[in-house]
């Protein structure tokens, strides 16, 4: 990190889903003092559970013999953590506000334009965003040089990238802060441009709608596509289970902006099965069914 930059201490993440919950664990968990923000307290009590549940998952495998241990960890990283419905209070004390509410461009711009104004100056503001243009975004703030993009995958605790993601206007000392945060949490991080689905997205999405195509083709069922690709390529979860695992809705959102932006890139092209399936809310694991059948629990 540059000498100028100073490090991140506070962290505020507004919404707490899937990945603003898990990003507040990993930050808790690594020493930061973490403040999540949700509409509404029953939202709130949904995010506290699963990162428990999550935390749950991660002492059985770092004490696997020691219950007390187990407990001790889990509440240590339980008193980093605080969850309230109060974005403007959160970010009052925040060296880094991370967005990770739903994927609409004028919700997160009006989110920032009132952080903005409520943040102190030193605050650096960060995206999750996996689909929307980071500056495009930052249009809403008066601190480009303080803003960029932190794209984690799911499950959070577990993978071990982070994408940190510069605009142009991104000042040194502001990616290195970025940069410094995600190796704090524990991650990988690699550099990438403000350029569609990043790097990750950008190579995986395309692949995920090839396989649906394919399977659209006639060419081969779903199971055997993800059969194949787990086993001659590597991969943990073949592309239609991890479509029904990343959310097909998220998938098709991806897909329908970058298409908006390029309508002549044939690798952004609609799919009619993935967008039938969305129409009938069949959107993976989280509605319990997607293009497999899950127990919903
Ligand atoms: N919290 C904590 N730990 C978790 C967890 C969670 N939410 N989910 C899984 N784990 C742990 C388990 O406890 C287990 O630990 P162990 O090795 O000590 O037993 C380990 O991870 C493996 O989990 P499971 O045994 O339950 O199952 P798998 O071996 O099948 O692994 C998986 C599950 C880690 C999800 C693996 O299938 C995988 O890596 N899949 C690919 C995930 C992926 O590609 N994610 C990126 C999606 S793209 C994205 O997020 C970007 C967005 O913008 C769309």
């Amino acid at each position: 990190m540059s000498s100028s930059a100073k490090p991140i201490k506070t962290v505020a993440i507004i919404g707490s889903g899937l990945m603003g919950s898990g990003i507040a664990q990993v930050a808790a968990a690594n020493g930061h003092q973490v403040t999540v923000v949700d509409q509404s307290q029953e939202i709130i009590d949904k995010a506290s559970a699963s990162i428990q549940k999550s935390l749950g998952r991660v002492v059985k495998k770092k004490f696997p013999d020691d219950p007390k241990a187990q407990q001790t960890y889990v509440a240590d990283v339980m008193a980093h953590l605080s969850l309230q419905t109060d974005a403007i209070g959160a970010v009052k004390s925040a060296d880094l506000v991370i967005e990770a509410i739903v994927e609409n461009l004028d919700t997160k711009k009006s989110l920032f334009s009132t952080l903005d104004k409520a943040a102190p100056s030193h605050t650096i503001f960060a995206s999750n965003t996996s689909s929307i243009p980071i500056k495009d975004i930052a249009a809403a703030t008066s601190r480009l040089d303080r803003f960029g993009g932190l794209h984690f995958f799911n499950p959070v605790p577990v993978m071990k990238l982070v994408e940190v993601i510069r605009i142009p206007e991104t000042s040194d000392e502001t990616y290195s802060a970025l940069e410094a945060f995600g190796k704090a949490v524990g991650k990988t991080t690699v550099q990438c441009k403000d350029t569609p689905g990043f790097i990750v997205n950008r190579l995986l999405v395309p692949y995920m709608m090839e396989a649906v195509r394919l399977v659209e083709r006639g060419e081969a069922t779903p199971r055997d596509v993800d059969t194949a690709m787990k086993l001659g390529a590597g991969y943990p979860m073949g592309p239609f289970e991890l479509s029904d695992y990343v959310g097909l809705d998220t998938v098709k959102f991806i897909i329908d902006g970058w298409m908006e932006r390029e309508p002549d890139n044939p690798l952004f092209s609609q799919s009619t099965l993935l967008n039938k399936l969305v129409e009938e809310k069949k959107l993976g694991v989280k509605s319990g069914e997607g293009f497999y059948s899950y127990d919903k629990k």
